[in-house]
């Protein structure tokens, strides 16, 4: 007898990739109008055991039922017909493509034969507004920010009016307003009888949308409890242990400024950004998405120009728009894009780990190889990056597990000044952790950090100093002490003379 509320169900699902066991048998069903979290680490097989439900993969062994019935989803189209949409967590649009036109990809309206451009942008423009994102429909995909092309990945998904809505960690890359915009799309959906598969490493969103949650670890189900259940009590059946301190920067006395900016400014973008970061210090940089944040480290980096100002690094001053030359002079960047500006998707994990090193070594003549795996083999094992071995390919490492490569990276070559761009976004809380105590090693080492962070709490208990930035300009500075989430966010929504950008809000976990 099938229960009709149940609208899926998934019995001892195993699957096995070359050398790696990603699912080992997980247990999951999914009922009308619930949202059901998926919670785990980085490689612990969330996306594996979506991407079954997509078609994207088959399993090994296992059952997948859909109303009761078993059903074998062998591709997109099947899983469409069952009325599933999924929203994965690389993004799978089509970047010459424009906005209406991935939306409606293969379902392009007609009329007389031919394709309804007016009609399909209509309709397009219609699903972005619910979305609630303000984009073109004629705008291409290339020209889109990350968190505009998550919304149109959402509009695409809802014009599916699935029965079941799978997203893949579809708050990562979101500001606090759309996590609310998006929240408010979700909680109609599930008013309207449709269950929800929820991915997410934002701990506090699990108690704000969910009903259930089910822990993967490992590859196999550990358990389902309650959406409300306590924080510390997920993160102990995620981990398997409890973290005793989320952000354990230890302070030391900064030393000589190492990186020194000064009246930095693209016109249009940013104006007159000054600022400096002594060796050993963690100088956080706080603002509204579309504050120039990233732009200006970019600048700073060499990656994109600047018209005036300057940039020196212990008070040599950097050629501008020369990434080679910055690097030379000892800056890293991770950027926020981990997939288009980090890696080299096809390459293994050790030649993404080298390639910092590598070029910088191609300077001074002989590269140590073995050196170089050894160092390589170190910070993949410190920073428990999930995979087959040293020569598994990038693209194949789940999502988390590829954010710590490009960290790791940098943390490989003598990086004397690290800029990190959203260093955490997508990773698991043990690894944050992780991730957090390297960077107390850098700095400890005497190393220089500025980390732009758009996750408050992470900017509070990491920097010794914080940088808020408002339309372009740097609004104010705060001490440690001064820094609270009021400070901050005051200064973020402040004016600082004339606006050069739009604003959206930051979000505070
Ligand atoms: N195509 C593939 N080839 C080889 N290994 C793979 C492939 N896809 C996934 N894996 C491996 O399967 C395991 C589970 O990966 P998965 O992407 O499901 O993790 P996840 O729980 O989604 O993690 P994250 O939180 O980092 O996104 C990982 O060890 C990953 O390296
Ligand atoms: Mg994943």
């Amino acid at each position: 007898m099938s229960d009709p509320d149940e609208l899926l169900r998934i019995e001892g699902i195993r699957k096995t990739f070359p050398g790696v066991v990603a699912l080992d048998g997980v247990d999951f069903d999914l009922r009308r109008g619930e949202v059901h979290v998926l919670l785990g680490e980085n490689g612990a097989g969330k996306s594996t055991l979506i991407k079954m439900l997509s078609g994207a993969y088959r399993p090994d062994a296992g059952r997948i039922l859909v109303g009761g019935e078993e059903v074998r989803i062998n591709g997109a189209q099947d899983s469409e017909r069952l009325g599933i949409a999924t929203i994965y967590q690389e993004f799978n649009l089509v970047p010459d493509l424009t906005v209406a036109e991935n939306i409606f990809l293969g379902r392009q309206p007609r009329r007389l034969g031919m394709i309804d451009r007016r009609k399909m942008e209509a309709d397009a423009a219609g699903l972005l507004e619910r979305v609630g994102v303000r984009v073109s429909p004629r705008a291409r995909v290339r020209e889109l920010g990350i968190a505009r092309l998550q919304m149109v990945e959402i509009a695409k998904a809802l014009s599916l009016d699935a029965r079941v809505l799978i997203m893949d960690e579809p708050t990562a890359v979101l500001t606090s307003e759309e996590v609310e915009r998006l929240f408010a799309i979700v909680r109609s959906l599930r008013e309207d009888g449709v269950g929800v598969v929820f991915i997410t490493h934002h701990l506090d969103e699990i108690a704000a949308l969910g009903d259930r949650v089910t822990v993967i670890r490992d590859g196999r189900s550990v358990g389902q409890v309650p959406a409300a259940t306590p924080e510390e009590e997920l993160v102990r059946l995620m981990v398997g242990r409890s973290i005793e301190q989320q952000y354990p920067r230890e302070r030391a006395d900064a030393g000589a400024a190492l990186l020194t900016v000064e009246g930095l400014t693209r016109d249009g973008v940013f104006h007159d950004v000054s600022f400096e970061v002594r060796a050993g210090e963690v100088v956080g940089v706080a603002g509204l998405v579309g504050a120039g944040r990233t732009e200006v480290v970019r600048a700073v980096f060499g990656a994109d120009p600047y018209d005036k100002g300057t940039v020196r690094v212990s008070g040599a001053e950097v050629r501008r728009h020369d990434v080679n030359a910055a690097m030379h002079a000892g800056i890293g960047l991770v950027p926020e894009d981990r997939k288009g500006q980090g890696l080299v998707l096809d390459a293994s994990v050790e030649e993404n780990l080298g390639l910092v090193t590598l070029r910088a070594a191609t300077h001074g003549g002989l590269v140590d190889r073995r050196g170089q795996r050894a160092a390589a083999a170190r910070v993949a094992e410190r920073l428990g990056v999930r995979m087959a071995g040293l020569g598994q390919q990038v693209r194949t490492l789940s999502g988390g597990n590829q954010q710590k490569v490009v960290i790791g990276k940098w943390l490989l070559a003598d990086t004397k000044v690290l800029i990190l761009d959203e260093p955490t976004r997508g990773i698991d809380v043990g690894a944050k952790v992780e991730i957090y105590q390297l960077v107390n090693e850098l700095t400890a080492a005497g190393a220089a950090v500025l980390m732009i962070s758009s996750d408050l709490p992470e900017v509070l208990g990491m920097s010794d100093r914080v940088l808020v930035m408002a339309q372009g300009r740097i609004a104010g500075e705060l001490s440690a002490a001064e820094a609270t989430q009021d400070s901050v966010m005051a200064l973020a929504v402040s004016t600082p003379t004339t606006s050069v950008n739009g604003t959206e809000a930051t979000r505070g976990h």
